[in-house]
């Protein structure tokens, strides 16, 4: 776009196809899995795009650094969040706890010139206008759950139906006291460092959770939601002006509208979640420029197949 700049004369269309430049998003690609693995070597290369990685990508910092390989060998810049699967820890792993090991993914993003949660947020330049693309690591607080029920028995609540998310085993939050802690502090410095960046450049927010319980469908296993989020950013959208919001985690590939901002669902998943023969492309969501049509107040879900 900045070489269309300089010249009044080419028409404004002429330059989107001279520079077909988009941010793309995906998540969860449960690398763990083989084939997810070996679909994601067949990824054609978008060499002018960008991409966000929005979480459950792998659970090893192995893995993340092949991803990463392949990921920033065909796109012009990657942006990562990580989610519930890569701060997984057993007693087989090296790491104090999750958020050593969270430490240690940032510093192979890091290694590769991956933006992290931790790092600068990166500009968007290009068709759909000026954009701060900002990776978060928020967790989340137990919150998203009805009113009649306590903070201290919303676990016991879910067991109770028979769902107990391997978080509850697997992500150690120590020094913090608690997973809700440790949130507690991703979700302050968070807003801090948003309300540092403000300067009216509408922003992309990127959260491997989603940040609205209304979001949150988890139809068959509905008590689920506790380890979805926190009500701490049901705003946000508005609060920092965010243009998009991206987030996974759900497996449930939608899109939504609340407040005429657009709420993108870009999960992959399971093997059993999408379909091989379509390749992972298919499922690379457009962020940027975004869709053509209209922009609703609130409507959704829009469900993406
Ligand atoms: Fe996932
Ligand atoms: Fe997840």
């Amino acid at each position: 776009m900045g070489s269309c700049a300089h010249h009044d004369f080419i028409p404004v269309t002429l330059c989107l196809v001279l520079s077909p430049m988009k941010l793309f998003a995906i998540s969860d690609l449960h690398l763990d899995h083989r084939a997810n693995r070996e679909a994601l070597q067949d990824l054609p290369a978008f060499t002018d795009d960008w991409l966000i990685l929005g979480g459950d990508i792998c659970s090893s910092p192995r893995h993340l650094r092949e991803a990463l390989d392949t990921f920033c060998a065909r796109f012009a810049h990657v942006v990562w969040v990580p989610g519930n699967h890569e701060l997984w820890v057993d007693d087989r792993d090296p790491f104090d706890s999750s958020v050593a090991k969270y430490e240690e993914l940032v510093e192979v993003c890091r290694h590769s010139g991956v933006s992290t949660p931790e790092d600068e947020y990166p500009l968007w330049q290009g068709p759909g206008g000026t954009h701060r693309v900002v990776p978060l690591h928020l967790l989340y607080d137990y919150s998203f759950r009805p009113g009649s029920v306590a903070a201290e028995s919303a676990v016991d609540w879910a067991v109770e139906s028979g769902v107990l998310c391997r978080d509850e085993y697997q992500i150690d939050p120590g020094p913090f006291a608690s997973k809700a802690e440790w949130c507690r502090a991703r979700v302050d410095y968070s807003r801090h460092r948003l309300r540092e960046c403000s300067d009216g450049t509408p922003l992309v927010l990127v959260n491997h959770f989603p940040l609205r319980y209304d979001l949150v469908r988890t139809m068959r296993i509905p008590r689920f939601s506790i380890w979805c989020g926190t009500r701490a950013t049901e705003d946000w959208h508005r609060e920092f002006g965010a243009s998009v919001v991206v987030s996974g985690h759900l497996h449930m590939r939608c899109t939504d509208y609340r407040d005429g901002v657009r709420f993108e669902e870009v999960s992959l998943g399971y093997p059993r979640d999408w379909r091989r023969e379509r390749g992972i492309e298919h499922y690379l969501r457009e962020i940027l420029p975004g869709p053509a049509q209209a922009r609703y107040h609130h409507a959704g879900p829009f469900w993406q197949f």
